[in-house]
């Protein structure tokens, strides 16, 4: 049964990623043909548009309907990793009101001053914000397991010996859980990642702290993971005080991981949105 469910979602999924394409491509031949000069009318209007762009002759990347299809997929794939993560950060923070108070506070300060527009101008000022989104993912890696290794050559790590084509599963949920490296491992406390001291980037180096994974395999995309999750969470936090619904206590949460590839909550996140500064209307563009 898993094994069906499985085969008609990676169906389904390649069947978007083909009719994405042939979308856009209908919609351009269209426009090119009611335009007649398609080089002067054509406009972009979404990233398969610029992704096609690449698809006339002469230039000098030429990207076929698959290399297209593939960056679709590659887009797409890590799509779900940054609500996981938000999802983690704001319960941890429900079950912590000194962390969301904390937090509140530091997003209130620097945008108060900018009139109430939360965005991307002075995210790098939040520093608690950025320790919590830290601390989030030690505790509650999305890939817990990182992508499947195989090992090249024979080896030999910490006394054991490594033979050809072992494949290598690495456990960067327990890593980051380690009491040989963590203090309080299974606490959540944003401030460890404060400290000067304890500079660990998401970028491999520090292998205690892997959340992005390490070396080749390395999520491509961790810049724009964590600009997915730091824009909303300040957001969330600027304009909304939060509560738990029907008077549960904040030791009362149930913070039980699902069981699989990726480690999201098992149960939904409920809460209570309270307004406390109403979202201005954008203001015209210049
Ligand atoms: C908080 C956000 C994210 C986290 C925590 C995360 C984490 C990871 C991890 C652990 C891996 C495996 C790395 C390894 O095995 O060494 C990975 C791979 C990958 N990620 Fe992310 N990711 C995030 C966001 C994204 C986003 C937004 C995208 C795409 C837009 C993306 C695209 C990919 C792709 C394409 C790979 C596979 C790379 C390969 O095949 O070698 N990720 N990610």
């Amino acid at each position: 049964m898993a094994l069906v469910i499985k085969t008609i979602y990676v169906l389904s999924d390649f069947t978007l990623y083909h009719s994405c394409l042939a979308n856009t491509k209908t919609r351009r031949s269209e426009r090119a043909f009611a335009n007649a000069t398609y080089e002067k009318t054509f406009k972009i209007f979404c990233l398969v548009d610029v992704l096609l762009s690449f698809q006339h002759d002469g230039l000098d990347l030429w990207l076929t309907d698959d290399t297209i299809k593939a960056v679709i997929l590659d887009m797409l794939g890590g799509n779900g990793t940054p609500p996981t993560t938000l999802d983690w950060a704001m319960a941890e923070m429900m079950r912590n009101p000194r962390i969301m108070k904390k937090a509140q506070d530091e997003v209130r300060r620097v945008f108060d001053d900018k009139l109430g527009y939360v965005d991307e101008s002075n995210i790098d000022e939040l520093k608690y914000l950025k320790s919590i989104i830290k601390e989030a993912l030690r505790l509650h890696p999305p890939v817990p397991l990182l992508l499947p290794r195989k090992c090249t050559k024979k080896c030999e790590i910490d006394g054991y010996e490594i033979p050809v084509d072992t494949k290598i599963i690495v456990n960067a949920w327990a890593i980051s859980r380690d009491p040989k490296y963590w203090e309080n491992p299974d606490c959540f406390e944003p401030e460890r990642f404060l400290d000067d001291l304890v500079q660990v980037d998401y970028k491999g180096n520090h292998f205690e702290y892997i959340p992005f994974g390490a070396g080749r395999r390395i999520c491509p995309a961790i810049s724009l993971g964590i600009a997915n999750v730091e824009l909303p969470l300040a957001m969330l936090l600027y304009h909304f005080d939060w509560m738990l619904p029907h008077g549960m206590k904040h030791n009362e949460m149930d913070m039980t991981e699902e069981f699989g590839a990726s480690a999201k909550r098992a149960k939904d996140l409920y809460v209570v949105p309270v307004i406390k500064r109403p979202l201005l209307p954008v203001p015209p563009f210049k």
